[in-house]
């Protein structure tokens, strides 16, 4: 059975949540989103590992993969409590249910040269989307954050200098959305938005449309 079948057969979201993409999009990209409510169901060790695995193979500039992932299982409670401390209380409030929080770093420079990298973070967000797509293909959710306070995380987690804050990601599996506080239940069921194709992508000058690329064929 191909991929494109199964991931909307498995889909257990929302209806609303499924991308309302052009045809031909793939299944896997039309199911990924970010939930709020988590289930307390764990997160098994060889799926966690397959989409760690999965980031690993992510492209990135010169090959120098400078993805890092902080890693906490609600399982030990200790890691757990620190990095959801880090979250702002908006995020606590709902990621504090999800089996796993991760913190992503972005290394700076290039390995050996010491030289900047300015697609460090670009890469790492690379990385996080891998994480995205090959969740959804395991039944799992992953909801990115930046309300985080990365200046405590870098003390806390003893990441160094040479390692830029990236996202924080909360991951797991999805629970019904009365499980939330009430002011989240109306963005689990909402549908998701997007802008028009016109809006992000020109021809080779600036603001030029490309028709045959925006028209709604
Ligand atoms: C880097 C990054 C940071 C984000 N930060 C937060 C956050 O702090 N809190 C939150 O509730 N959602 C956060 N989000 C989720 C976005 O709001 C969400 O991806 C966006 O609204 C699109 O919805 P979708 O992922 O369901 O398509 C973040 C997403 C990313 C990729």
């Amino acid at each position: 059975m191909s991929m494109q079948s199964t991931v909307t057969e498995i889909f257990d979201g929302p209806p609303a949540k499924l991308a309302d993409t052009l045809p031909g999009v793939h299944e896997l990209i039309r199911a990924r989103w970010s939930p709020r409510s988590f289930s307390s169901r764990d997160i098994s060790d060889r799926d966690l590992k397959t989409i760690l695995d999965a980031a690993r193979w992510a492209a990135s500039s010169n090959n120098e993969q400078p993805w890092r992932f902080l890693v906490a299982r609600k399982s030990d409670a200790a890691a757990f409590e620190k990095l959801l401390n880090l979250l702002v209380p908006a995020n606590q409030a709902w990621a504090k249910a999800a089996p796993v929080l991760m913190i992503m770093a972005s290394k700076r420079t290039f390995s050996p040269s010491g030289s900047p990298n300015r697609f460090a973070m670009h890469d790492t967000g690379q990385a996080l989307a891998h994480v995205f797509l090959q969740a959804t293909a395991l039944g799992l959710h992953a909801h990115g954050m930046a309300g985080f306070d990365a200046e405590r995380a870098r003390k806390d987690l003893h990441i160094p200098d040479d390692y830029e804050l990236g996202a924080a990601v909360a991951l797991g599996y999805l629970a019904p959305p009365d499980q939330l506080p009430e002011r989240y239940r109306d963005g689990e069921i909402s549908k998701r938005q997007r802008k028009p194709l016109n809006e992000l992508v020109f021809g080779a000058d600036w603001n030029q449309p490309v028709s045959s690329l925006i028209s709604s064929e």
